[in-house]
């Protein structure tokens, strides 16, 4: 048996496989079930017991061997496959990459909530499609407000009212609802107006909302936390401005302008020589809303104001039609590739 072992061996020193095929077909033929190896030690537990220790170590040895040698004989075939590649060409141009871009709309809402965020406003959303009472009855709205008209809001069903949004202050209700005061957040957002559609005005934009209760949260609160705002979006040199206005859910409310960041304030065609533009409303927070969401205003204050995205991201990159931001046309897109 010894000498049968030994010619193998010997046999198998001077093997060769001309594809990786044969290599495999002499693996089946030396090593599987049925193969020599198998065969030699079955016959190995015939033997006698005397002879099994050297015979065995020389059966092990084989066995290594053949394993080793088929090893090498496969990855020669692996090597010469990729030396004589000829499809492999390393000096081929990559294909090209295209880069996207945010689009601007993103760039300045992503701005916003980060400007905010380290005021430590966190970021809180609500539906777009709301009823009667978080978007007009619980701001405080009166029954016949013209802003309800058909000629200002999508219903989508009247009696009982469902409608698209009009603007992001619908989700101040439906926080104030759920949470107890101290709340400070921003609501990013869609809204739908009905309005004819020009450079300066169209039936879908964004707004983002902010809102602060808690116990003494004042009008100077309000007043610094903007102009924080204003200096961090449009740089150090912005002034601020408030003028009193309306909304039915604040009281008092205002007006906020920035000192236009195109011409400094000296007077221009974008602040129509005014020196300045207005870029959002706010106030403190109606007590009578702040009831109607179960907060108790003897106790707690707060401030909200909401901004329109497209007319922050018309002043800062300077975009003369609002229509640019709903067409999709790359070669606008395109410019903001780098932009952020
Ligand atoms: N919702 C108002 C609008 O769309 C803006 C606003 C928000 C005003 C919050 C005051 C406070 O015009």
């Amino acid at each position: 048996m010894q000498e049968k072992i030994e010619q193998l061996l010997q046999e198998f020193e001077n093997l060769t496989a001309s594809s990786i095929k044969e290599v495999e077909q002499l693996r089946l033929k030396f090593l599987s079930k049925r193969g020599v190896l198998s065969a030699l030690f079955d016959e190995f537990r015939t033997i006698p017991n005397d002879q099994k220790r050297v015979v065995g170590q020389l059966l092990n040895k084989a066995k290594t061997r053949i394993n080793q040698k088929l090893d090498e004989l496969s990855a020669s075939f692996n090597e010469s496959f990729e030396e004589n590649s000829v499809d492999l060409d390393l000096t081929r141009p990559i294909g090209q990459v295209r880069l996207g871009a945010r689009h601007p709309l993103s760039i300045v809402r992503n701005q916003i909530t980060d400007i905010f965020s380290r005021l430590g406003y966190s970021v809180a959303e609500g539906p777009e499609i709301e009823n009667d009472w978080y978007n007009f009855s619980a701001l405080n709205f009166p029954a016949e407000h013209p802003a309800k008209d058909m000629q200002d809001t999508f219903f989508i069903q009247q009696n009982p009212d469902i409608l698209l949004r009009t603007h992001t202050s619908s989700v101040q209700i439906r926080k104030m609802e759920t949470m107890q005061p101290p709340i400070r957040k921003i609501f990013p957002g869609r809204v739908f107006r009905n309005e004819a559609i020009s450079a300066r005005a169209h039936c879908i934009f964004h707004q983002v909302e902010g809102l602060y209760v808690d116990k003494n949260v004042s009008f100077a609160d309000l007043k610094q936390s903007l102009y924080f705002f204003a200096r961090e979006m449009f740089g150090d040199e912005t002034q601020i401005r408030l003028r009193p206005s309306f909304f039915p859910f604040t009281e008092p409310s205002g007006e906020m302008d920035i000192s236009c960041n195109i011409c400094g304030g000296k007077g221009c065609n974008i602040c129509k020589y005014t020196g300045w533009v207005e870029i959002l409303g706010c106030g403190m927070v109606d007590p009578q809303v702040l009831l109607n969401c179960h907060i108790d205003p003897e106790l707690y204050t707060g401030f909200a104001f909401g901004m329109g995205i497209e007319r922050i991201t018309m002043l800062k990159y300077q975009i003369r039609d609002l229509r640019l931001f709903f067409e999709n046309d790359v070669r606008f897109l395109k410019q903001f590739q780098g932009a952020l």
